[in-house]
């Protein structure tokens, strides 16, 4: 059987009525992404948002993520949460008191098992990785974090493991952006993924884009924002600049070892389906 986990990421949800960047109402996108997520022909075993839930880390712009995120728990979708640059540890803990899986720690990291059956050997586990230093765009896998990732992949190793972390562990080619990539700890995190040859992959966020890239001997991504994307502009002195490009989300399909596929899911409305015959 398949294991589907759906990712949305970086949908910077702020208080209702209020824009982010002073022109953008990012929930009715996060509405819409829902929408398309409750629509797709397979039910996602779980869902994880890669970091950036909301814009200023507010537990008021919290209250709206839970109300927006709702139809989700109704559709009895497990729902993950993890924090990016502009989230607040503490808040979102405080905020969502029901997702044990949190923990209390000083890093907001942990493991959970997606789909797990008595078909496909327990199906994927879900391991987030905390990239956020508070206070910094930029993200940081300091010695600790690295000693924990080594731990848990190794009580790991004969398990399907997808890694989940905001920041993503390589150059995009975009300058202001990997100007606020992962600064501290990509090499060694490489080494370690060499080692480790049952993660299947590497889901990210941050990038507002779909990019794909070799990582550590294995393939790692960043997913699209259901509301604003950075610009396509490869270049080292790009300008700073969002766009509302056709948003849309990830949906990492594990039908075995060796065997994840990726596929990007579009948000919104769209002429056909249309039979190809006639
Ligand atoms: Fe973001």
């Amino acid at each position: 059987m398949t294991t589907f986990l759906a990712q949305i990421t970086d949908m910077h949800i702020r208080e209702p009525g209020q824009l982010a960047y002073g022109r953008l109402d990012t929930a009715p996108y996060l509405r819409a992404a829902v929408q398309a997520l409750a629509a797709l022909r397979q039910r996602p075993h779980a869902l994880v948002l890669t970091g950036d839930l909301v814009d200023k880390g507010s537990a008021a712009e919290y209250a709206h993520l839970a109300d927006l995120l709702a139809p989700v728990q109704a559709l009895s979708v497990p729902v993950y949460l993890m924090p990016g640059n502009h989230d607040d540890r503490d808040q979102l803990r405080r905020s969502f008191p029901e997702h044990r899986y949190l923990g209390a720690g000083e890093f907001l990291q942990y493991v959970v098992e997606i789909g797990a059956n008595a078909e496909n050997g327990g199906g994927l586990c879900l391991v987030a990785l905390d990239t956020v230093q508070q206070g910094d765009s930029a993200g940081h896998l300091c010695a600790k974090r690295l000693q924990w990732l080594r731990s848990t992949l190794a009580g790991l190793r004969d398990r399907a493991v997808v890694l989940a972390m905001h920041h993503p562990p390589f150059e995009t080619l975009i300058g202001h952006m990997d100007e606020i990539g992962l600064v501290e700890g990509a090499g060694e995190l490489a080494e370690i993924l060499a080692a480790h040859r049952n993660v299947e992959r590497v889901i990210c966020g941050h990038l507002h884009r779909s990019i794909f890239a070799a990582f550590g001997g294995t393939v790692a991504c960043t997913a699209p924002s259901p509301a604003h994307q950075v610009c396509l502009d490869l270049a080292p002195d790009a300008a700073q600049a969002w766009t509302l490009e056709p948003p849309g989300f990830h949906v990492h399909a594990w039908s075995g070892p060796g065997c994840l596929v990726t596929h990007e899911a579009a948000i919104g409305s769209f002429d056909g389906p249309h039979a190809f015959t006639g």
